[in-house]
């Protein structure tokens, strides 16, 4: 679990939580189970709160690093996508991500459920990448 001590919201090099979504039966595939794209879906939109803040305006996704599906999601799941600024480029910021379940019927436990590299790009009001000039700490 990510430890809350170390969450820090005016810092996006450090851990924060970016959002908390149920796991809703519309959300499963063919077999009953979570779609992974849905959940990757959820870890983009997660990944963009941090980079938005970070590049101080507009981004947009160029690329999904790395995604990892450590461990299934179940449908009434309660999950919570945490995410921090891994590194700031010119016009880039890359944001690692990672996902817990709290299943519905054990809210305290933490499931670890997937991990994700994703890099952002800031575009101007042309779609066009801009120089981040808003720079914050990089992590530690
Ligand atoms: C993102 C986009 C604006 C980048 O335009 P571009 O002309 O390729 O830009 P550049 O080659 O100058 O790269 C911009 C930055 O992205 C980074 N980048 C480009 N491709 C990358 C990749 N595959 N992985 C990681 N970073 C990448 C570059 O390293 C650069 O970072 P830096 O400025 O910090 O060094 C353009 O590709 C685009 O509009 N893509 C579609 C985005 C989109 O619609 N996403 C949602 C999909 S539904």
């Amino acid at each position: 679990m990510t430890d809350p001590h170390l969450l820090d919201e005016a810092d996006p090099s450090k851990w924060r939580l970016a959002i908390r979504v149920l796991a809703m039966p519309a959300d499963t595939n063919a077999a009953g189970d979570i779609f992974g794209g849905w959940l990757m879906s959820q870890a983009d939109i997660a990944g963009a709160t941090v980079a938005v803040q970070a590049a101080a305006g507009r981004v947009v996704t160029v690329a999904v690093n790395e995604f990892r599906f450590v461990s299934p999601v179940a449908v009434g799941d309660l999950v919570e996508i945490y995410a921090r600024v891994q590194r700031l480029g010119t016009t880039s910021v890359r944001v690692e991500i990672a996902a817990w379940a709290r299943r519905e019927m054990d809210p305290d436990s933490h499931h670890h459920v997937a991990s994700a590299n994703i890099t952002y790009v800031a575009v101007g009001a042309d779609g066009r990448p801009r120089p981040i000039t808003a720079r914050r700490p990089e992590p530690s």
